[in-house]
């Protein structure tokens, strides 16, 4: 049985990586790589063929049992075995047609952001894994764009106040963007429907802003619902008030299957103050600030508003690392006495 993968012009990270080539071997699988497969995350040919996989001297997938990737495009330029299973981030509710023709095409698919969020599962979420590394990483793209200190210093010349940041979803992407921005000495206040994240952001330093209300937004599996108009009402008006005196807003807000929940509004930027930095990372699924655009980075005034989708993308070698060890936990489920079987539940759970 063979696995390969696929290389996306459009995605740096890989869902392969020479360590778990060599776990792959173990439970008896044969990997095929195309040609430079791993370079936009630092891992060399040399180093999957130390391993154990065989490269191709092509840049077209080999023909394989099993695919895997982090976030394929779908642009149906690969072609894929009959019968074959494609496992990654296949976005099925933007991706709808694409999937579509590809089970026509006798291809099955597994959804990996459909890996239920029960404990068994947790070593293949790869949701999870990337949304921690994403939070890190969007707090430094933030204070990139930052022009002043975070930490309070004092020195001979006079004292620097703090920096003050909001967090706006206390997710796992969330509680990662407060604990780097705590680390760098800012002044953390954090925000959620969910009541349970109050105190994940309290025990990481954060002060936690409430809505007086008795609707708890969490939903099975640690998701968050859309919430009542009533509690919409007073979280804006919660959110305007504290917005206007921070420096750095990083909103993370999402309810799956559903746009990302508007929070932040025009009126809300123009409240900041001179300097102030908005990153949204939300935009893939439309944004939590009204002025937001995917990939771009805009100016209102004096307040600067980011819109990346692709902070794990940019530390792609030890997202890849996560990712691919994620893949692996999943894939060797599928493996039973060298065939594969797709029986458990989790599985069942990720196939479309
Ligand atoms: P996510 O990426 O879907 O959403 C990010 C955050 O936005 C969530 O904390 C959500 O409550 C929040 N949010 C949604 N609507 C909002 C609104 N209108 N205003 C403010 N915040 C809003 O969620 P994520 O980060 O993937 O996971 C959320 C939780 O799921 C985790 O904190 C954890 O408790 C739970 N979880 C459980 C796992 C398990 O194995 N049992 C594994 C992973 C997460």
């Amino acid at each position: 049985m063979k696995i390969s993968a696929i290389i996306d012009e459009r995605e740096k990270r890989v869902a392969i990586t020479p360590e778990t080539v060599k776990k792959y071997r173990e439970i008896g699988l044969e990997v095929a790589l195309p040609q430079d497969y791993g370079v936009t995350s630092l891992f060399d040919d040399a180093d999957y063929e130390a391993a154990g996989a065989k490269i191709e001297k092509t840049k077209n997938i080999p023909d394989a049992d099993l695919y895997v990737a982090v976030k394929p495009s779908l642009t149906g330029k690969n072609k894929f075995k009959r019968g074959s299973y494609l496992i990654a981030l296949l976005s099925p509710f933007q991706n709808k047609k694409k999937l579509e023709k590809l089970k026509a095409d006798g291809v099955h698919l597994c959804a990996l952001e459909k890996i239920p969020r029960i404990t068994r599962a947790q070593s293949m979420d790869v949701l999870s894994s990337q949304a921690n590394i994403s939070g890190y990483r969007a707090m430094l793209e933030a204070l990139h764009h930052y022009d002043r200190v975070v930490p309070m210093m004092m020195t001979a010349a006079g004292t620097i106040r703090p920096a003050k940041v909001l967090v706006i979803g206390a997710g796992i992407a969330g509680l990662q963007a407060i604990a780097t921005a705590k680390r760098l000495g800012a002044i953390v206040y954090a925000f959620d429907v969910r009541v349970a994240a109050k105190e994940q952001a309290e025990s990481l330093g954060a002060a936690f802003i409430a809505v007086e209300s008795d609707e708890n937004g969490e939903i099975v599996g640690g998701y968050a619902k859309e919430m009542s108009d009533d509690y919409k009402k007073r979280q804006m008006e919660k959110l305007a008030q504290i917005i206007a005196k921070v420096d750095i807003v990083i909103t993370t807000a999402q309810i799956p299957g559903k746009p990302a929940p508007l929070l932040v509004t025009k009126e809300m930027v123009e409240s900041m103050p001179s300097g102030a930095v908005i990153l949204d990372m939300a935009t893939e699924t439309g944004g939590n600030c009204e002025l937001s655009r995917k990939d771009e980075v805009l100016t209102l005034g004096n307040v600067t508003i980011v819109g990346y989708s692709d902070f794990a993308a940019r530390v792609a070698n030890d997202s890849s690392q996560l990712f691919a060890r994620n893949v692996f936990n999943f894939v060797s489920l599928m493996i039973k006495n060298g065939k594969i079987d797709p029986t458990d539940e989790i599985i069942q759970a990720v196939l479309i």
